[in-house]
């Protein structure tokens, strides 16, 4: 098989990769480890920036978005019983759309099939040759068979699990990783909103998020230990523990319900540089990882995505390289400003168990100067709205 892109990982970053490459006349393949109906079966943050609105339109699949997803002006940060309503609009004139990421691949998958583009599936032992020549190739097996792919460009959006990111060679690449000592233990349920936007609470019991799917789908957090597991956990004593995290006129209203899903994911901030080598490109979760405090994992997928697919845009069409020699520099400016945003936002939020009683003070301060300062507000919604690519 021939293509011009070869892309591994058929999650958001290579889906909609492949979208807009589509709707360019770019041809390209979509390689996937696993079946579509287990890709769906992931439950991940629906936070969208305008961004990535903005490339799912161009992409022509944000139909059912724009019909089912919610618009939020705001957002709540708590501590305690004390808390602030942050509205966007006070400072940028910008919001925020929810809409799970369930349903943005969901969406993907659907396009792609309509377009009648190539997806393989249960695609396995793939290995990249020549990445540094002019004639990179794939070899894989699916369903046992063995596969080799030519092509100009491959894009490494496989993930933190990938094996894109390991053949940039090992002296050649910098890693950087903080892990964080506890996890998120999320539950989703058919059960009404506590409040019309997201709650994110700290409390001296620890971190806790409020957020949904839709008016009748609800996602909530709380944070754990790290080495928790889900059997320790019943829907009742998640629920009193929410209602113990978040402020007291919320959990007076607090709706609670059976769980339909319950999961526990570590957190971590990690980042490799470069996101490239040869015609290799890495994308979204295969480059970085974020806490999932910011919202900001699928959101600089997609960011990574515009930028890939303006410089393979621009060397397809204006038969012109330098975007796509510049990709990693430019993409990893506004990936290391995501990291610290979303590394600010976790530190401020959780109780980390060896903290200081002085650090948790700090932690206070930060919500207090946040809640009484207009420039500190302004900054953490230009931030979560989503930085200018
Ligand atoms: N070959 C083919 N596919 C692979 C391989 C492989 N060797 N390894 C992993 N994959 C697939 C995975 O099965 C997955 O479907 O690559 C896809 C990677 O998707 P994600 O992990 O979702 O990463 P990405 O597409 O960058 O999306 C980032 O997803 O994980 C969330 O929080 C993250 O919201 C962020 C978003
Ligand atoms: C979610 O709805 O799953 C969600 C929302 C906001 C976050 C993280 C997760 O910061």
């Amino acid at each position: 098989m021939r293509v011009q892109v070869a892309i591994i990982g058929g999650g958001p970053s290579g889906l909609l990769l492949g979208q807009l490459l589509h709707k360019a006349g770019i041809n390209a393949v979509v390689l996937e480890r696993k079946t579509r109906e287990y890709v769906l079966t992931r439950i991940r943050a629906g936070v969208l920036e305008r961004g990535l609105v903005d490339l799912l339109d161009q992409a022509g699949v944000a139909t059912r978005l724009k019909k089912e997803s919610l618009t939020h002006e705001g957002v709540m940060i708590s501590s305690n019983d004390d808390y602030l309503e942050l509205d966007f609009n006070k400072h940028i004139q910008q919001h925020v759309t929810v809409y799970g990421q369930t349903e943005l691949t969901r969406d993907l998958y659907d396009a792609r099939e309509a377009a009648h583009a190539k997806t393989l599936f249960n695609v396995e032992n793939v290995t990249l040759n020549d990445i540094t020549t002019d004639s990179p190739s794939i070899d894989c097996t699916v369903d046992g068979h063995t596969v080799h792919i030519d092509c100009d460009y491959i894009a490494g959006c496989d993930g933190y699990h990938g094996v894109s990111r390991q053949h940039i060679p090992q002296d050649k690449r910098n890693e950087f990783i903080k892990e964080y000592p506890f996890g998120w233990l999320g539950v989703m349920s058919e059960t009404t909103p506590v409040h019309s936007e997201l709650i994110y609470s700290m409390s001296d019991r620890g971190f806790a998020l409020c957020s949904m799917r839709n008016p009748k789908l609800t996602r909530y957090y709380i944070q754990c230990d790290s080495k928790d597991s889900v059997d320790n956990w019943s829907d009742d004593s998640f629920w009193n523990e929410l209602r113990g995290r978040i402020p007291e006129e919320y959990a007076a209203k607090l709706e609670t319900g059976p769980s339909i899903e319950m999961s526990i994911a570590p957190l971590r901030s990690f980042v490799c540089e470069p996101m490239q080598w040869g015609n290799l490109y890495l994308c979204g979760d295969a480059a970085h990882i974020v806490p999932p405090t910011g919202a900001k994992g699928l959101n600089t997928a997609a960011s990574d995505v515009h930028y890939l697919f303006t410089a393979l845009k621009h060397r397809y069409q204006e038969n012109e390289s330098t975007l796509l020699e510049r990709y990693s520099q430019t993409a990893l400016k506004r990936v290391w400003k995501v990291q610290r945003f979303s590394w600010w936002m976790t530190s401020m939020l959780h109780r980390f168990p060896e903290q200081s009683l002085f650090e948790r003070k700090l932690q206070q301060a930060e919500f207090d100067f946040l809640k009484q300062n207009d420039a500190a507000q302004a900054a953490l919604a230009t931030n979560y709205v989503g930085l200018p690519y």
